[in-house]
């Protein structure tokens, strides 16, 4: 299964990705925590995607393209994966589509999880992630059995530094501008499914594995 996850910021495609590997045994591309991760680490690449992440920008790219590109080749994505946050811009679909033909592969599906702008700001600010295990909470929307502490492995939780009502704004507004164009395009390539992310976790993931075809 080839996956694509779109969305705006807050639409939960961190958490239904956990759920979609799980059951379909693909490994999980996300590209924000790629950049995380690089971020920890001090990494070249670590500190050029900080200035942009830092102000609720996208990393420019020709950075970026060339990550997943790397990534699409590794063997544990022979039989599929899932992308989450990539593509974010045309250019970026664009460039996609080149490394897929090259692959002599295509996407099954990209799966768009729809959510009122007006809930997103909660839904980051009151996010909680655990930097061990990459579990995600919310505080009043899927709140951990013990406060500030994950439930997976027992690490302490924490909030992500663009999880600010100011920067979660901005993202939000680039992804209007930058990243929603992608929804036609996808419509235009006919591999688009739109999932309902206004409704219970669990409920957004039966939708979305009914949209793959699949029980
Ligand atoms: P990235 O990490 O991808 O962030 P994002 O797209 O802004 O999305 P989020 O991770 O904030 O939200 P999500 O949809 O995963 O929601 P989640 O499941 O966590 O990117 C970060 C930055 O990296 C970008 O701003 C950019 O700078 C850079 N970057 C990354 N990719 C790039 C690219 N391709 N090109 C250029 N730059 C790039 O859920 C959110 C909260 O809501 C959680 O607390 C969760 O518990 C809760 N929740 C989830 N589902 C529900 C539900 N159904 N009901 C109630 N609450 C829910
Ligand atoms: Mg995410
Ligand atoms: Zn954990």
């Amino acid at each position: 299964m080839r996956l694509i996850l779109l969305g705006p910021p807050g639409a939960g495609k961190g958490t239904q990705a956990s759920g979609i590997v799980e059951k379909f045994h693909v490994p999980h591309i996300s590209t924000g925590d790629i950049f995380r991760k690089n971020i920890k680490e001090g990494t070249e690449l670590g500190n050029k995607a900080k200035e942009y992440m830092d102000q609720g920008l996208l990393v420019p790219d020709e950075l970026v393209v060339a990550i997943v590109e790397d990534r699409l080749q590794q063997d544990d994505c022979k039989n599929g994966f899932l992308l989450d946050g990539f593509p974010r811009t045309v250019k970026q679909a664009e460039e996609l589509d080149k490394v897929l033909v090259k692959m002599n592969v295509s996407l099954n599906k990209v799966i768009n999880v729809d959510v009122d702008k007006s809930v997103l700001v909660e839904r980051a600010v009151g996010r909680r992630v655990c930097k061990t295990c990459g579990a995600t909470f919310h505080v009043k929307f899927n709140p951990p059995k013990e406060d500030g502490v994950c439930d997976k492995c027992g690490k302490e939780l924490h909030q992500r530094a663009d999880d600010t009502e100011e920067t979660v704004s901005k993202r939000i507004q680039v992804y209007l501008n930058e990243t929603q164009p992608l929804i036609n395009y996808y419509k235009d390539q006919e591999v688009l499914a739109t999932i309902n992310g206004q409704q219970e976790i669990n409920k957004v993931f039966e939708d979305i594995v009914a949209a793959l075809g699949e029980k």
